[in-house]
């Protein structure tokens, strides 16, 4: 990897971010013996494959084999450039980067940068009117009168843009910035050929900040009757509304903490909900809730409380909300408003405490919210009607894994209806065998993934190649052991990329690093020997191994280098099998040798 930020500098940089606590930010660690489990967030999957080592500073996931150290995992997940990551750890460690020399690649066009740095120096100067100048006044006391106060003010960054012509323009214009490229962006608008204007005139602004808090648009609010309501900043290569959530940056920790997020519609029931103490809170930017939400909020955490507002409206949306989170593979559980409330009028007329117990505590799981939402369809008076909701219900409740829950809502529907519990239990069996759903299904530990990984690692290696991993994944950690290898049989591994590897382990130890699984694979220019390398380092292997194991692996990796030999005389015998027309068992023989030279190259 080409640059140049000092090494030494890079590994303070590494050195201060504990991978587990940046990976923390974006996947739920769970502990679970040495290291730490999640859902892997490069590919979709349900039980936990994706692993982390403290000890080692690297990550790897068994299922899609990703894997890296901390700097790494930053480029795989915010699509870094090396220097955007090393500057974003950086930052985030309160290290100075040396920025003389340093070739800045970026991710983003130079139109995008230019873009976001007019956003920020934006951000502040909405704010800096809203809470400081006449210019600002009626805005401040607009919030005032919504009951937002000087914190929530500051940490959301509100602002406002006065009912100038030009104002922006000419702050932005005397900074340098192109007016074709602001107008471009949303900030201004093109009056006529030569003419532009201010786009957000006398309204309050939220700046939409990206998962990493840097604005990248705006939502503006009209004080007064001015239509629209809100008008946000198209959309860029920087804003997509379908890819964003409001407030996702500030609440990553919190919905960390509980592994629940409340999902709203409108930026002021965040900010509501934030000042109520409600912290895990985001919201979507004036349209459903998409796909890519949907997978964001997967990626992160468990359980999804959608919480929209009361009316007809906002009942639909929790619907369509719900299937799509659910089908993403969210558990979700829905907050109930009354039909004239959203969550920002509920908390100014109930209060905090209100919202929290009775709102968010007091949500309903989906199936109760199902068995509520479904009614609208029906006239529950009607025999006919109440039958065939009750087949729907049956039916929805089949899919349910938890068969506590089966039968929790089984009875619920048996005293609401009055059919006997038996009655609907072998219908709702008789939906679940359709759906091809065993009877006896035991419902498994998300994080008990041991099966899962044991599983993928079947595939029977040869002893050669075995030894040649456990090797390497000791000499990963060990110099001495490094040094002995070397010592005994040098380059001498069977496999191509072992044989790359430890030439690679010996040249680091002799440059007088101490062992740094991390480092090492920096320093590795292929890919997917960096793979390899995490692969290794990511099995088990014991503290303390004595020399006569080391011995033994010696021992099997040079024998092994005598199977070239065995490849020649499986050639002659398969050549005699076909002499013999035994087609068969020439196959057969032609089925080894593809194995071993398989093993011997490229044993993945
Ligand atoms: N929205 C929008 N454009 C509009 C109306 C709404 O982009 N013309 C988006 C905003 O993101 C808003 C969300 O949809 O936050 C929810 O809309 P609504 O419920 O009408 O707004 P509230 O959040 O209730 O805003 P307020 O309380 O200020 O009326
Ligand atoms: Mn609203």
């Amino acid at each position: 990897m080409s640059n140049q930020i000092p090494e030494e500098v890079i590994e303070e940089i590494r050195k201060t971010n504990d991978i587990v606590d940046i990976i923390g930010e974006y996947v739920h660690l769970k502990k679970q013996g040495r290291n730490y489990f999640g859902l892997c967030p490069f590919h979709g999957e349900k039980t936990p494959s994706f692993s982390v080592t403290q000890e080692k500073q690297i990550f790897h996931c068994f299922g899609c084999g990703k894997g890296g150290n901390v700097l790494t995992f930053m480029m795989e997940i915010e699509s870094f450039s090396f220097y955007e990551a090393i500057k974003f750890l950086a930052d985030k460690s309160g290290i100075t980067l040396p920025d003389s020399g340093i070739k800045q690649e970026s991710s983003i066009t130079q139109e995008s940068q230019s873009i976001l740095s007019a956003h920020g120096w934006l951000t502040k100067l909405y704010h800096h009117l809203l809470r400081y100048t006449k210019d600002g006044k009626e805005g401040y006391k607009y919030l005032k009168e919504r009951g937002i106060g000087d914190d929530a003010i500051e940490t959301f960054q509100l602002g406002f843009a006065p009912n100038v012509k030009d104002f922006v323009a000419e702050f932005l214009i005397k900074k340098g910035f192109q007016k074709q490229l602001l107008v471009k962006a949303g900030i201004l608008s093109q009056l006529n050929d030569t003419e532009v204007t201010d786009r957000f005139r006398g309204r309050v602004m939220f700046p939409i900040r990206n998962h990493i808090g840097k604005t990248v648009a705006f939502g503006g609010r009209s004080i007064k009757e001015q239509e629209p309501k809100y008008l946000n900043s198209p959309e860029s290569e920087l804003f997509q509304k379908g890819k964003l959530l409001y407030n996702f940056d500030l609440a990553k920790k919190h919905i960390r903490k509980v592994n629940e997020v409340v999902l709203f519609e409108g930026y002021m029931d965040v900010i509501s909900a934030y000042q109520a103490g409600v912290k895990n809170v985001v919201a979507t930017l004036g349209t459903s809730l998409t796909e890519p939400q949907a997978k964001l909020l997967n990626r992160y955490v468990e359980t999804v409380i959608i919480c929209y507002d009361g009316d007809r409206a906002g009942l639909e949306a929790t619907y369509k909300a719900a299937e799509l989170l659910r089908k993403n593979g969210c558990s979700i559980k829905v907050a109930r408003l009354d039909s004239d409330m959203d969550p920002d009028s509920f908390i100014q007329k109930y209060g905090s405490e209100a919202f929290e117990d009775k709102v968010i505590k007091a949500s309903e799981t989906y199936m109760s919210f199902y068995m509520r939402y479904l009614k609208k369809d029906f006239n529950l008076k009607n025999e006919g009607d109440r039958i065939n909701y009750i087949e729907n219900i049956l039916k929805e409740l089949a899919m349910i894994e938890s068969s506590i829950e089966r039968e929790y809502y089984l009875r619920e529907l048996s005293n609401e209806y009055n059919i006997s519990i038996e009655a609907l239990s072998s219908e709702m069996y008789e939906y679940r065998q359709k759906q091809g759903i065993p009877r006896d299904n035991q419902q498994k530990n998300r994080y008990t993934n041991k099966n899962t990984i044991a599983k993928r690692n079947k595939k029977l290696f040869p002893a050669f190649y075995n030894a040649e991993r456990k090797l390497i994944s000791y000499m990963l950690q060990d110099s001495y052991i490094t040094d002995k290898v070397q010592n005994e049989m040098g380059a001498g591994f069977n496999v191509d990329d072992h044989k790359i590897i430890a030439t690679h382990l010996y040249a680091f130890y002799e440059e007088g690093h101490s062992p740094d699984i991390s480092l090492f694979i920096d320093r590795l220019n292929d890919d997917r020997l960096k793979q390899q390398v995490i692969e290794v380092a990511m099995m088990p292997v014991l503290n303390e191994i004595s020399d006569r194991e080391i011995n033994d692996y010696i021992r099997i990796i040079l024998n092994k280098a005598n199977d070239s030999v065995n490849i020649k005389s499986l050639k002659e015998q398969q050549k005699l099998a076909e002499q013999q027309n035994d087609p068969l068992k020439a196959a057969q023989i032609a089925m080894q040798i593809i194995e071993i030279q398989k093993h011997l190259k490229n044993p993945n």
